[in-house]
């Protein structure tokens, strides 16, 4: 017999059918055993009947919390005071006829449902079991889901996903990176990218002109609630193209998630409102401000976008990307500046006066996302380089390759990236981006269920060239 998933139960009303699943929980009613059932679709309410076959009431007395079964029985209507009006399937019931249990369990770490009452280490160790619960189930597929939209609609608009390398080069977007030995080259390092930043402008270079990928990037930070050590981009980037037409395509692209997953929900305002940087910092005094008319309404998203951000700041010790100018990027060395500002970048006059091409989009008081217009010129490149402090060797040694490549005809591109947990986490009003990642990793970026980071054995490390000193 084929499987029938239990929220199909329900139009099945006198037939005989199979369910699998697990032993969500079980009541005993003296010659009645119940068992909730469930599955991915759901909960199923089975019932064994003592007065009937012995050997089937015995087995299911064995049953526990999170056993595997195979259950054949017929569906019947419940009566109507047995009626739970709560389970979608709540009208129904299976009565059972045969039972194998495919698998045991031990008793589990938590109740699956009451698994936030336990610490969330412990979820973490135990994430397979977190994940059988009703609101992970439902965060892992409308993760799932919002990908999929993203996917269908930049197709059809002419984007290629494109995968670019994970063993790569630095890129200096402001975190520290993840570095991985290169056993073939004794000495020397990949490093894990911090974004597909260099790749996707290598792309337009390449002729693309449209690219997108749903993008892993690693950065090694202290990692809170909205930030981990590895999370995932939209990224897209777009050749031939102005400011206007990279947000237009990302605002029409959050509507339509919206409108078509979260029909319950409603945007604050459409099209997005936008204030400058300045505006942002007088009104609000953050760069990412929250203008919720209703921060109770647990359905009303109000986007925006923040642009005019200045190019350049005064160099804090702590955050010198790499250089030892007097200056930084704000955002991203390699966007362009605001047209009518592309004078000064080249005098590198008026420095701290020079505004970004970047666009921010704040959800509900949440960097969502950024991008910007790049520079597509080597000279405007090496210009922001030059302010920020890289040194004409350095210069040469890390940014050699885009400067060379924008040399052979750079179209003018631009892009964006989306922090998609952050995007995911506020659609599904969770606290936290680690509600909506399968595998997510502690503050302190450990991975409490595979207990990585480790060490690796001394021959590895031989190999790789490689000696640890004590802590
Ligand atoms: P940026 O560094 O602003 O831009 O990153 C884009 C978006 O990614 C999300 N984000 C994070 N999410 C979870 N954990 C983190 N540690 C983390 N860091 C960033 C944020 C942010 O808005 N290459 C550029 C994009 C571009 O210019 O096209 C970039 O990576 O939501």
């Amino acid at each position: 017999m084929e499987r029938t998933v239990v929220s199909e139960t329900i139009s099945h009303e006198g037939k005989k059918v199979k369910v699998q699943g697990w032993v969500h929980s079980r009541r005993d009613h003296g010659k009645l055993i119940f068992i909730d059932l469930r599955d991915r679709s759901g909960l199923l309410q089975v019932v064994f009947w003592g007065g009937g076959d012995a050997v089937l009431f015995a087995q299911a007395d064995k049953l526990r919390s999170e056993f595997v079964v195979t259950i054949t029985g017929t569906v019947q209507k419940r009566g109507e005071n047995q009626v739970n009006a709560e389970l979608p399937t709540g009208t129904v019931e299976l009565a059972a006829e045969t039972l194998e249990i495919l698998n045991e369990s031990e008793v589990p770490a938590f109740e699956i449902e009451k698994a936030t009452e336990v610490g969330e280490d412990r979820r973490m160790e135990y994430r397979y079991l977190d994940m059988r619960s009703e609101r992970m189930r439902n965060n892992l597929e409308k993760r799932h889901k919002i990908i999929k939209l993203i996917r269908d609609e930049l197709d059809q608009k002419g984007f290629w996903e494109i995968e670019t390398p994970y063993l790569t080069k630095g890129t200096p977007e402001g975190a520290r990176e993840f570095i991985v030995p290169a056993r073939l080259s004794p000495g020397k390092f990949y490093v894990l990218p911090q974004s597909p930043q260099q790749f996707k402008q290598l792309l337009m270079v390449g002729g693309v002109e449209k690219y997108f990928q749903i993008a892993r990037c690693f950065r090694d930070e202290d990692t809170r609630g909205d930030r981990q050590a590895e999370f995932t981009q939209l990224d897209l980037e777009m050749s031939f193209v102005e400011r206007e037409d990279v947000m237009a395509i990302n605002e029409a692209l959050l509507i339509k998630i919206v409108e078509t997953l979260y029909p319950d929900k409603h945007i604050q305002k459409v099209p997005f409102p936008r204030m400058t940087y300045k505006e942002a910092m007088e009104q609000y005094g953050t760069d990412r401000p929250d203008i919720r008319e209703n921060k109770e309404d647990p359905n009303l998203l109000a986007f925006m976008w923040v642009i005019d951000f200045p190019f350049f700041e005064k160099t804090d010790k702590e955050e010198h990307h790499g250089a030892e100018g007097e200056w930084t990027f704000t955002h991203n060395p390699f966007s362009a500046p605001i047209p009518e500002h592309t004078d000064k970048l080249m005098a590198k006059a008026g420095i701290g006066e020079i505004l970004t091409t970047q666009y921010d989009v704040v959800l509900n008081g949440s960097e969502i996302g950024g991008g910007s217009i790049r520079n597509h010129k080597p000279e405007a490149l090496r210009k922001v380089l030059e302010i920020i402090g890289h040194k004409p060797e350095n210069i040469e040694r890390d940014f050699g390759h885009m400067l060379k490549a924008f040399a052979y005809g750079a179209p003018p591109h631009g892009g964006i990236a989306w922090g998609l947990e952050r995007l995911v986490m506020i659609l599904q009003n969770e606290p936290s981006i680690r509600d909506v990642m399968a595998f997510p990793k502690t503050g302190d970026s450990r991975d409490l269920l595979m207990q990585a980071p480790n060490d690796v054995n001394p021959k590895t490390l031989k190999e790789l060239g490689i000696k640890v000193e004590e802590q």
